[in-house]
């Protein structure tokens, strides 16, 4: 009679298998879910040592996209401390000063601790191996201002903690900054493009706040360095919204007139688009718009009668509530935008979601001009508390988790298409 093989052997002779094929895999994933808790961090080493081997390793299946009809964007936060944060802010290497706001000394952490809840699905566990394998040998690019930068920092820190030490980088390279992943070739990179057209504000530490100049019909020196990325995320907009007027060119450079906000936004990115129109190849490129991220600079908005800001603030709003800090006028220049634009750009509507999220900014327990506020500062929140930035763990996560479940449906329909040019 022959022998039940041990668990390993089992485990082992289905290594050749493994690197067969998606499915195979499947198979290998299932049976090492039923080992005990040893076991399976066993294979979820060996998942990653052989992730490095190049080799596809991870059972992506049509539940880690989006159920089909689900607005992801309408929904609520709820309680969920047991799956949030996605990562510790203290075992992210990579997070910059300005979010880290517990280390600042935020004293109040709930606000790391809930889940966004679509009313028509589940958003999908965001699962690291699983980006890095839809990322392999592919480059995902982060264009804006200061907002953006946080969402990338999230998304670095979202999945640095299954690559190894050695394996993993961080450069700066003005204006941008640019992770790698080294065994999957994949790199998630940020880029400094405030207005994503050129501007005076362009240089990544030294520009002009005050004196901000746009150039509305220049693009070409920035997408120099967009050209070919794999996954482009766009956003733009707290920059615009400084004054109800902007100093501009468009045509001459030296014809530098105040232009109505909105109506430099819309030839801003009729740039853009026509940059994207000439630019992207669709069938090898992927591209996102964020909606504007928004700010809490009143509180009256939600808490009638009260003088604040964002201070002070440790829970979600209840219902759903919309603040003039977010212009529904730029809202509609970007869906007017996106609408005539010849190329496929994945809208994603983050405002609503974020706006429930008065208890996410940095406040006082972020930066001003590169450093830390100091004591003085602290003790006058409304002048100084910043209701713009958000604290990683925190919102941007959640912009990320939604990111991911299109980045993943998108792999999925990518290897569908395949497969049926396939047969
Ligand atoms: C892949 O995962 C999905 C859901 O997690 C599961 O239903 C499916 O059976 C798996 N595929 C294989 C081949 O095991
Ligand atoms: C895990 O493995 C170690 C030895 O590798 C063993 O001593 C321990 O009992 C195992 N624990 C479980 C829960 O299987
Ligand atoms: C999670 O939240 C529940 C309900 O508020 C609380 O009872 C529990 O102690 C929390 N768990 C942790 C680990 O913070
Ligand atoms: C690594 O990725 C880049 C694109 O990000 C690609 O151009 C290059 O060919 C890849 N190298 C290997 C060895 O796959
Ligand atoms: C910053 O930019 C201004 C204007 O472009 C320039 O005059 C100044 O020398 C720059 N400062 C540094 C430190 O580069
Ligand atoms: C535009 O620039 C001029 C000259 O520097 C300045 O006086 C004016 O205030 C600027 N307008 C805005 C809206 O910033
Ligand atoms: C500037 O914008 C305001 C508000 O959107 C509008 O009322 C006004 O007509 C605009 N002016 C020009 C010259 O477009
Ligand atoms: C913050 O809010 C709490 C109640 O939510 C209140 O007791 C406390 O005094 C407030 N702190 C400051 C500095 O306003
Ligand atoms: C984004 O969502 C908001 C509210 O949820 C809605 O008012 C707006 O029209 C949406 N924008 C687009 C371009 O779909």
């Amino acid at each position: 009679m022959m022998k039940q093989p041990s668990l390993d052997r089992r485990i082992q002779s289905l290594f050749p298998y493994a690197l067969a094929s998606l499915l195979v895999l499947g198979t290998v994933r299932l049976v090492l879910d039923n080992l005990k808790n040893n076991q399976s961090h066993f294979v979820q080493q060996f998942l990653l040592w052989e992730a490095k081997e190049h080799r596809i390793l991870v059972n992506i299946s049509a539940d880690d996209g989006i159920k089909e009809g689900c607005n992801v964007f309408e929904g609520k936060w709820v309680w969920d401390n047991e799956s949030h944060p996605l990562y510790k802010e203290d075992s992210c290497p990579y997070l910059v000063k300005q979010v880290t706001c517990q280390r600042n000394g935020r004293p109040d952490s709930l606000y790391q601790n809930w889940r966004w809840q679509p009313n028509a699905c589940r958003l999908p566990r965001f699962d690291p191996l699983k980006l890095l394998e839809v990322l392999r040998g592919k480059r995902l690019m982060f264009v804006g201002d200061s907002v953006q930068r946080g969402q990338f920092e999230s998304m670095v820190c979202l999945v640095q903690s299954v690559i190894p030490e050695g394996k993993k980088s961080l450069h700066r390279i003005p204006p941008m900054k640019i992770f790698k992943a080294e065994e999957y070739n994949a790199s998630i990179e940020y880029y400094w493009a405030p207005f994503i057209v050129e501007s005076n504000s362009d240089h990544a530490t030294n520009h002009t706040v005050l004196k901000r100049l746009v150039m509305l019909d220049s693009i070409a020196k920035h997408g120099k360095q967009w050209e070919g990325v794999d996954f482009l995320v766009f956003e733009s907009y707290v920059w615009w919204m400084y004054k109800p007027l902007i100093n501009a060119t468009y045509g001459s450079p030296y014809n530098v007139q105040e232009y109505n906000v909105t109506t430099a936004y819309r030839l801003a990115l009729e740039t853009w688009a026509n940059w994207m129109e000439s630019s992207i190849d669709p069938h090898n490129q992927k591209v996102f718009f964020m909606s504007m991220s928004p700010t809490h600079l009143w509180s009256y908005e939600w808490k009638p009668g009260s003088h604040m800001n964002c201070f002070n603030e440790s829970h979600p709003t209840q219902g759903p509530y919309w603040g003039t800090g977010s212009s529904l006028e730029i809202m509609k220049i970007v869906q007017d935008t996106l609408q005539d634009l010849k190329i496929d750009v994945t809208f994603l509507n983050i405002t609503q979601l974020s706006e429930f999220r008065k208890d996410g900014h940095t406040t006082i327990f972020g930066e001003r001009k590169g450093k830390l506020l100091t004591k003085e500062q602290r003790s006058d929140p409304k002048t100084y508390a910043d209701c713009i930035h958000w604290c990683l763990p925190g919102v941007p996560d959640t912009w990320n988790e939604i990111l991911y479940a299109h980045l993943l449906q998108h792999y999925l329909n990518s290897r569908s298409n395949e497969a049926q040019q396939n047969v």
